[in-house]
């Protein structure tokens, strides 16, 4: 495996990470997780803008540039031979003396990516089992920063009880998963919570909305509660990874007797669609 660690490409196990940088010390940088089909990135112009919007969140500058990080990117891809898979990209404030305050002059950023392939997930076929979790996370998780305890611990809590997905929950609403965002159907309306600094924006999520405008699916962007969860006729997650994966129990109670409703297949359906166009070098 071979990375893109400034401005060079080497081995991954050749990247010499300071012990002074800022993304180890404070978990102080952000990352976009782009999803690769046949080789190709899978909307990557939306991923670039998330990247820059976050490091201008968080002042970290300058930002790289997205086409040299494309570039960087086929040559990892074809370096590695990954076809489906994942490109993971890092940005940090970059290594300095221990201060909690930016570094003054500022540094350069450290900028790391790497290619991984991956394997598809089997709940998107079968249906994933959640589990319910408190959103323990910052007032600030639109950033998609590197600190992520809240979202390891949520999923730990998941993987220990079996499930595939921690679903979190604020004063009694549903926010995001740990690692997606939720969707829920009800009486031929969808809602998922609005892209508030509550939840990450996610890029799935974006394209499913879009998506269930063609498809005639009406959706409603406002926080719904743990209850309407259950009351659900449909649930399913969004992400990178997981593409469209329905939700078939929640803390081990099946959720519309536990089968995948026709919204959920539909949306899953024309997602797909997508995914072919890039793989076969005619989408996005
Ligand atoms: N995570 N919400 C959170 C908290 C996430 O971490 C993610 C994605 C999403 C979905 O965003 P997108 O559709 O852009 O992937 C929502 C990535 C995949 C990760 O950390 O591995």
């Amino acid at each position: 495996m071979h990375a893109y660690w400034n401005g060079e490409i080497l081995p991954l196990d050749a990247v010499r990470v300071s012990p002074l940088d800022r993304g180890f010390v404070f978990g102080d940088g952000v990352y976009e997780v782009i999803r690769l089909y046949g080789g190709r990135l899978f909307y990557a112009d939306r991923h670039w803008a998330r990247l820059a919007r976050s490091l201008q969140a968080l002042s970290i500058a300058p930002a790289p540039d997205p086409a040299a990080l494309e570039d960087a990117l086929r040559q990892l891809i074809a370096k590695d031979g990954v076809e489906d898979g994942i490109a993971y990209v890092q940005v940090t404030r970059g290594a300095a003396p221990r201060t909690h305050a930016f570094p003054a002059p500022p540094v350069a950023p450290s900028v790391l990516a790497y290619v991984q392939p991956i394997p598809r997930p089997a709940s998107i076929d079968r249906g994933g089992r959640a589990v319910l979790y408190p959103d323990l996370r910052w007032q600030r998780v639109d950033i998609k920063s590197v600190n992520l305890l809240g979202n390891v611990l949520a999923k730990q809590h998941a993987v220990e009880a079996g499930a595939d997905e921690a679903i979190l929950h604020r004063g009694g609403l549903i926010t995001e998963g740990s690692s997606s965002n939720v969707f829920i159907v009800k009486k031929g309306i969808a809602f998922t919570h609005p892209a508030t600094h509550a939840i990450l924006n996610g890029i799935t999520r974006q394209l499913v909305l879009e998506l269930m405008g063609e498809l005639g699916l009406p959706v409603v962007e406002r926080p719904f509660s743990i209850e309407a969860l259950w009351e659900a006729d449909e649930v399913f997650i969004t992400s990178t990874i997981n593409e469209v994966t329905p939700i078939v129990a929640v803390d081990g109670i099946p959720i519309a007797g536990g089968k995948i409703g026709p919204w959920t297949a539909a949306v899953r359906a024309a997602f797909s669609d997508l995914v072919e166009r890039v793989r076969v070098g005619a989408g996005a």
